[in-house]
């Protein structure tokens, strides 16, 4: 069964108890939080305190996307804010192994995420002692961007990799996903699906549902 994770960046921030409980009530199994520093990445999202305040209206799983330098120094914050996994960036950690296992010493699961010009082959020293890849398939930074095709080759990839060296690797993409290709990046692999603007434009609930249709169908 593969998992749907929307994207709340793409919430209408005007209206996040309401649409967060659509969104949970539609049957999302995942909420996908975006955090952004203005420095790894050019935009400023959200942080700890908002992941807090959605935290109590849903009992959704929390995966966290850090787009933030050492994330190893906020590991715990997001761990009171409710995080129940958190993916760091490849790029943006001194010691990815000691930051991978921070989080899981403070109990959550861990990702490791990649951008798109980042190659496959930098993790492989690591699949094993993590939960999730993230392949990104657009410049972290900003939700409704384009996607980005080189990454169904990555996600092919990174597949081959959790065949060999960890079975039970959730892997994840990011970026551009819509009801035309959420299907392709399922057969080469993708087991977990981001999606921000395609679910949170229009009707949420019914995104969702077509979501769940193309994807396990
Ligand atoms: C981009 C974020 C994505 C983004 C996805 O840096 O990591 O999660 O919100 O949004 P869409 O699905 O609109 O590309
Ligand atoms: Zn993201």
């Amino acid at each position: 069964m593969n998992i749907l994770s929307p994207s709340l960046l793409s919430i209408d921030f005007n209206n996040i108890e309401r649409d967060a409980t659509i969104l949970d009530k539609a049957g999302a199994q995942w909420f996908h939080l975006d955090v952004m520093d203005g420095t790894f990445v050019p935009n400023i999202s959200f942080g700890p305190p908002v992941i807090k305040s959605i935290r109590k209206i849903t009992d959704r799983f929390f995966d966290v996307h850090l787009m933030i330098v050492e994330p190893i120094r906020y590991v715990d914050v997001f761990k009171d804010a409710g995080a129940q996994m958190l993916t760091v960036h490849y790029e943006a950690c001194e010691d990815l192994e000691a930051t991978i296992y921070a989080i899981k010493k403070a109990g959550m699961k861990v990702g490791v995420s990649i951008k798109p010009n980042t190659p496959v082959t930098v993790l492989k020293d690591y699949i094993s002692m993590i939960d999730m890849v993230l392949v990104m398939s657009v410049e972290p930074g900003f939700g409704g961007q384009k996607f980005m095709p080189d990454a169904i080759d990555k996600i092919k990839q990174v597949k081959a990799l959790s065949e060999e060296y960890n079975k039970e690797l959730y892997i994840q993409v990011d970026g551009g996903i819509t009801l035309d290709n959420v299907k392709t990046v399922i057969d080469a692999g993708a087991n977990v699906i981001v999606a921000g603007s395609a679910v949170f434009n229009g009707d949420i609930t019914s995104n969702v549902n077509k979501f769940y249709e193309v994807m396990n169908g």
